[in-house]
């Protein structure tokens, strides 16, 4: 197994490894070690189908259920569709495509749970010839590049994270009456910090709606920095994708966007899993 960095300061391309066969203990722990360090990994040229993407997913602690249809229909499932594509084949319907342009601003997958996801895996089938890229952004190197006040100042603080808030951006209808009901907003630690690596990370994204405790008219000035701060354009990997690449990241630490693509023109069909975090952030200690 290789492990090549794709940007300099965070993410690594793994090659020698056939994701779709069942991994032996030792070469999990090399994969598990490199997420840890490196917080997004790319493996290319993949033979996958749902099957082998849930059984690697496991290996890495629970699954999370797939929040659209979860909070929609309480129909629990764990493979998440991205792109314009649904189960049978056929483009999805102009509302799902508009809701899921909610993804283009920049988050962490599941923010808005009380217990936010720890990775996303990502599998493309099919991608537009055109555009389509997904951007990530590392919160571990944006939180050492703060000067030592702002550390200080955002060490204890909590962010509120609204899924309603953050999708009704796109639109109204962005988001189902059932969502509404029971899509409640959430407390999460602003800092946190990996178990095993020790380093800390800002915690934001778009579904932080406010800081607790704080108003509102210094709150949101202060996660807009924050996320401009995580996102600058020369800390960011754009990845441009290939059929067959699959991407693991940590939710915990790493921002992503999706750049947008013509979904009327070209197809795009990618699976998505999630490995449920351990705790709620907020049990989580920062020492
Ligand atoms: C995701 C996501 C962005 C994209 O899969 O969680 O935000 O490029 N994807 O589709
Ligand atoms: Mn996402």
């Amino acid at each position: 197994m290789n492990i090549d960095p794709i940007h300099p300061e965070f993410g690594a391309r793994i090659s020698g490894v056939d994701l779709s066969q069942p991994l032996d203990d030792a070469r999990f722990a090399q994969i598990d070690e490199a997420i840890n360090r490196y917080s997004i990994l790319l493996f290319e040229d993949q033979h996958m189908n749902d099957a082998a993407h849930l059984e690697f997913t496991r290996r890495f602690g629970q699954l999370e259920e797939e929040h659209v249809s979860y909070y929609s229909r309480g129909e629990v499932t764990y493979i998440g569709r991205v792109g314009n594509i649904d189960d049978d084949g056929n483009k999805v319907s102009a509302r799902q495509i508009k809701a899921s342009t909610g993804n283009e601003m920049w988050h962490s997958d599941s923010s808005f749970r009380e217990i936010p996801a720890m990775y996303s895996m990502l599998c493309a089938y099919e991608v537009p010839d055109v555009a389509g890229e997904t951007e990530f952004a590392s919160a571990r190197a944006a939180y050492q590049r703060l000067d030592q006040t702002t550390q200080r100042q955002i060490e204890d603080m909590v962010g509120i994270h609204d899924y309603i808030f953050s999708r009704t951006k796109v639109g109204e209808d962005a988001v189902t009456e059932n969502q509404r009901t029971y899509m409640h907003p959430v407390r999460q630690r602003l800092v946190r910090q990996n178990p095993v690596t020790g380093e800390r990370n800002i915690f934001v994204g778009s579904h932080v709606k406010e800081i607790e405790g704080i108003p509102p008219e210094q709150a949101r000035p202060l996660i807009k920095r924050l996320i401009a701060e995580v996102t600058r354009p020369e800390s960011v990997y754009r990845h441009r994708w290939r059929v067959g690449d699959f991407m693991i990241w940590d939710n915990r630490c790493i921002l992503h966007r999706g750049c947008g693509y013509d979904a009327d023109k070209y197809r795009r069909r990618m699976h998505q899993t999630r490995v449920r975090g351990c705790c709620p952030s907020i049990a989580e200690s920062v020492n």
